[in-house]
């Protein structure tokens, strides 16, 4: 039978501090996190699942894992350590060119989205390990990653980044959050606070089978050549914090959610049964100017929205947070009865006064000014098709992640980037060190895209194929709880999305230093399929 929704707790995950307090004193901290294999149970109903679950110890690793606590300008150390046994529990694709260790085990490595620090602290994929660094890939360099937290406040989330695992690895339970705070900056807006009042939701979807263990599809699209790569990863079952479907108990007052979208492929368009309003404070790792308030919001994969709900303008004594997101996103299938639903909150009666405000201003960091930028760079998305080769891989102004690197951005600039997307699907990219802010998308004219599409695929030149020939449709503005600056957005098919990339600080004038030839360097990617690049 189906699992009956809203009879699990929303869990709160363990929260680690990565930062030391002495007589006042606040200091760097070092932590020790493994990736052990364990069990994890998703649902009262259901059997205990095998998992990778992140944790300071095998009983106390969880699914998502723990909730990293940092401060502003205190750098936190992780010691990411691989306790994962010789074979996954799930299957993956031997084809698609995955880390590929001589003596067995599972590569894994860390990555902080939306962290401003060292390349090699940054958790590229080819710089995996295996259980007890027995293995190390190509481009790892150390043990310890430093995270800086000299970056603006706000929330991140950590998970595993290993070339062709991420993934399994990121469905077997590799995930976590990560939050930055400012209290100088922050505590003036009087938003809820507290373990209790404060809270990250990370949600993604997964099936299961009868015995519990994580159903994926291990049959490829085409299986001749790729046995069991799919492109893209649906479940029936939705969970937040580890739990099918949950409920909370909230009171009558305002809680701050911190939304993290860790599908796959799954876009959610959020909404609350009973029209309660979200007020939308932040975006992927940064604030907004000031509060925007909206009925629905729609998270790419990896996005993530920081928000106020006020269960005192509640109507009713229950609301479910709800998704009519199609998948795949915007042309699959409509949501259906499981997937439309995601938790319950059942609001106490009496009214309390939570002492919060929603403050009038936020944080006002600089415009995004195009003027000022130092160049544009044209950067398609689309599909390589080959009769030998379906499904077809999706690449970067045509070149694979192989390829030597073509974007060197200098540190404290800023760039425009004109992303043409030319796929069928909407996918969220995600720039690993710099901050964008989306200026706006423009439809591709239908009459001749195919002549664009074809001159792409012999000269991978935007120019010279004359995209501004066909740049010239219908231009869809940003909603305005997304106008500001985000590490990922979703970049519409068919569509040129036109969005300035700042290589720099947001919340100073100084910049990180970078030097864009230094090894591992950065990427760029779509964070639901292969579409990667470096710089
Ligand atoms: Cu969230 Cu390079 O990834």
């Amino acid at each position: 039978g189906k699992l009956k929704m809203f009879v699990d707790d929303l869990p709160d995950m363990p929260r680690l501090y990565g930062f030391n307090s002495f007589h006042g004193i606040i200091k760097p901290a070092s932590l020790q996190i493994g990736m052990f294999s364990t069990k994890w149970k998703f649902h009262r109903d259901l059997p205990a699942t095998p998992v990778f679950a992140y944790g300071t110890s095998r009983s106390k690793a969880t699914v998502p894992g723990p909730t990293i606590e940092t401060v502003y300008g205190v750098d936190t150390y992780v010691t990411w350590r691989n306790h994962l046994p010789k074979s996954h529990i799930l299957p993956w694709d031997p084809t698609i060119s995955p880390a590929t260790p001589k003596h067995g085990g599972i590569p894994t490595v860390v990555h902080l989205h939306g962290g401003i620090h060292e390349p090699t602290s940054d958790g590229n994929a080819d710089a995996w390990f295996t259980a007890g660094f027995r293995e190390t890939g190509p481009k790892w360099t150390k043990t310890t990653l430093h995270y800086e937290n000299k970056q603006q406040p706000g929330n991140m989330w950590y998970h595993d980044h290993a070339m062709g695992l991420t993934r399994v690895n990121l469905l077997a339970g590799l995930v976590g959050a990560y939050i930055l705070r400012h209290h100088a900056v922050e505590s003036p807006f009087q938003l809820p606070t507290g373990d209790e009042f404060d809270r990250p939701l990370i949600i993604f979807d997964r099936s299961f089978r009868k015995d519990g263990s994580i159903y994926m599809n291990a049959t490829g699209n085409n299986p001749s050549i790729h046995p069991q790569w799919q492109p893209e990863y649906f479940g029936d079952v939705i969970i937040v914090n580890g739990k099918a479907w949950p409920r909370l108990n909230v009171r009558r007052r305002k809680y701050r959610f911190r939304i993290i979208n860790a599908s796959n492929a799954r876009f959610f368009k959020f909404f609350f049964s009973n029209g309660l309003d979200f007020i939308v404070v932040g975006s992927d790792s940064a604030y907004l100017s000031k509060p925007v308030m909206t009925k629905s919001i729609l998270l790419s994969p990896s996005e993530i929205v920081d928000v106020v709900v006020d269960f005192s303008k509640s109507p009713s004594r229950t609301v479910v947070l709800a998704n009519d997101a199609p998948y795949p996103y915007p042309s699959g299938d409509p949501v259906n009865e499981e997937n439309s639903k995601v938790m319950k909150f059942i609001i106490n009666n009496e009214l309390e006064d939570d002492k919060c405000t929603i403050p009038k201003k936020l944080i006002n960091y600089p415009n995004a000014d195009v003027s000022n930028a130092v160049l544009t760079r044209y950067i398609s998305m689309y599909e390589y098709v080959s009769n030998s080769d379906e499904p077809t891989h999706l690449l970067v102004n045509g070149l694979p992640y192989e390829a030597p690197v073509t974007e060197t951005p200098k540190s404290g600039t800023t760039e425009v980037w004109e992303v043409i997307n030319l796929t069928e699907d909407n996918h969220p990219l995600h720039i690993h060190l710099g901050l964008f802010k989306v200026v706006e998308q423009t439809a591709l004219l239908a009459a001749g895209l195919e002549e664009f599409k074809e001159c792409m695929t012999k000269q991978n030149d935007a120019v010279k194929c004359q995209i501004s020939k066909y740049a010239r449709g219908k231009k869809t503005a940003v909603t305005a709880h997304e106008r500001g600056w985000k590490n990922v957005f979703k970049m519409m098919p068919g569509h040129v999305t036109r969005i300035l990339v700042r290589f720099s600080y947001i919340h100073t004038n100084a910049s990180y230093p970078f030097d864009p030839t230094q090894e591992p360097g950065y990427v760029y990617h779509c964070h639901v399929s292969r579409i990667s690049k470096y710089f």
